[in-house]
């Protein structure tokens, strides 16, 4: 089934081509000396794709407009699942009556980054307005409710979304099937006409079976297991199995490989969809440690098994995450601390993807070093300036943005940053070129201004940081 579909042969062909540079990636980690500048992959996302898999993340659209999270968004992932927009309550919140638009959001966010998006979720218990739960629906006027739900879904989407997680969660822990309206009204072919009317929308996009406490083998993967093999014997269209993996610090993972190598033998595509590992907060530096080994870990599982094509983490930051709101007392369960700097996670994660995430700070310290320098150089005549600015940090960075204040004059083109200008104050962030900065790394863009005034040394902040100007 992979050849049919539309991103399986990209992701073929990303893995012979890049694997050598793995391999090479490996000795040269070895023989590099300490001092050396690293040429290994830097970013998440470049680290994934040098092994043929992809690296993504949940997006909760409302923190689009904050540019620490869109520039990490944009920088380490390549690709993006909706964390609530594509749901049923979103997009079609009344019988008949559809919304796309935070789905289309995010198709536009992820085109402008070049990431693929995973589409999130179409058939599920949650997030299922009323009028389809407490609807009263005979089998046959909800199975053309759910029909029809798909069909709009994904014909909107289609071209636009890699993945669908066409039915989430639809297991008890003892590997029974869930009581949701669907399959108390309908009956457990609820599953199989699901995928059937989303490949008939969408016959390039790859349909997944999504679900948590999955991923060891236990009694809900053995159920999933028994489903799945009868669905693909009846000729379903089902290509993926997705294995949310909310993982506890230190749970036990030890037959996770195993578990997902009986559905990989099965001849189905495989992606960890909504990785995080929580901890009960406040989280000490051992247990971060603990939980970098841990990311470390499924990335590693995720390279040893050919099938397994990506890892998408559930949120950016402990500050977005679900976690806390869901499970009380615990959280910290990200790759970034609340203050959007890089955990021991983060770097753990691109290493076992063998990249070189840089120095993002004492692992063992979730405060990095802050403090950055500023300098600039101002070209000015009569009507105007050319100005180039620098800044050097001492901590690596995954997406920047420097501010300062231009007294006079309005900026009328610029280079190496996208700058905004609002009154005197001015904002430049990273293009998707330069988000990513080595620790002790350098800065530099430029600006041109329509005013030749001169005047004192601008107050420079990196990412909200106040830089000492040189
Ligand atoms: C969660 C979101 O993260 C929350 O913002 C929302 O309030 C509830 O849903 N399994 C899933 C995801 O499949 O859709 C869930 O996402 C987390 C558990």
């Amino acid at each position: 089934m992979f050849p049919s579909k539309r991103r399986a042969a990209a992701v073929i062909a990303a893995g012979v081509l890049v694997s050598g540079l793995a391999l090479a990636g490996g000795v040269q980690a070895q023989e590099r000396a300490q001092d050396e500048p690293s040429t290994l992959a830097a970013s998440l996302r470049e680290a994934a794709a040098a092994n043929g898999k992809f690296v993504g993340t949940a997006i909760n659209n409302g923190l689009l407009g904050n540019s620490t999270y869109a520039n990490i968004a944009s920088s380490q992932f390549d690709s993006v699942t909706a964390e609530n927009a594509m749901k049923w309550d979103s997009t079609e919140p009344s019988r008949g009556s559809f919304n796309y638009g935070g789905g289309d959001q995010l198709v536009d966010f992820a085109q402008a980054n070049d990431q693929q998006v995973y589409g999130h979720t179409l058939v599920w218990h949650n997030q299922l307005p009323s009028w389809v739960s407490n609807g009263g629906f005979n089998a046959s006027t909800l199975t053309s409710i759910m029909n029809n739900h798909i069909t709009n879904v994904v014909n909107h989407f289609e071209n636009d979304v890699e993945y669908w997680d066409v039915v989430n969660e639809v297991f008890n822990e003892d590997g029974t099937m869930r009581g949701s309206v669907f399959q108390n009204t309908i009956g457990t072919s609820f599953v199989g006409t699901a995928f059937r009317t989303a490949d008939a929308a969408d016959p390039d996009a790859k349909l997944c079976i999504n679900d948590y406490n999955i991923e060891t083998d236990n009694a809900k993967s053995d159920g999933l297991y028994n489903l799945v093999s009868s669905l693909l014997s009846q000729g379903v269209p089902i290509d993926c199995v997705g294995f949310q993996s909310h993982l506890v610090l230190d749970q036990n993972t030890s037959s996770f490989k195993s578990n997902m190598q009986r559905f990989a033998d099965l001849g189905l595509e495989l992606i960890i969809t909504e990785l995080d590992i929580r901890i009960s907060t406040p989280a000490d530096s051992s247990e971060l440690q603990r939980q970098a080994q841990q990311y470390a870990g499924i990335t590693q599982m995720c390279l040893e098994v050919s099938a397994c094509s990506g890892i998408t983490v559930w949120g950016i930051s402990d500050r977005d995450s679900w976690v806390p709101g869901t499970f009380p007392g615990e959280g910290a369960a990200c790759l970034y601390d609340d203050n959007y700097q890089p955990k021991p996670a983060y770097s753990a994660m691109v290493t076992a993807f063998g990249g070189d995430p840089g120095d993002p700070g004492d692992p063992g310290d979730p405060d990095p070093p802050t403090g950055c320098t500023a300098s600039y150089v101002a070209n000015r005549w009569n009507n105007g300036s050319v100005v180039e600015l620098r800044v050097t940090t001492p901590q690596a960075l995954s997406g920047w943005q420097i501010t300062f204040a231009l007294p006079a004059g309005t900026i009328v083109g610029s280079w190496n940053a996208e700058i905004s200008q609002s009154g005197t104050s001015v904002t430049a962030r990273n293009t998707q070129h330069n988000g990513t900065v080595a620790a002790n790394g350098t800065v530099s863009f430029g600006f041109q201004t329509n005013s030749g005034a001169t005047y004192s040394t601008p107050v420079v902040s990196l990412n909200g940081t106040q830089c000492t100007t040189a």
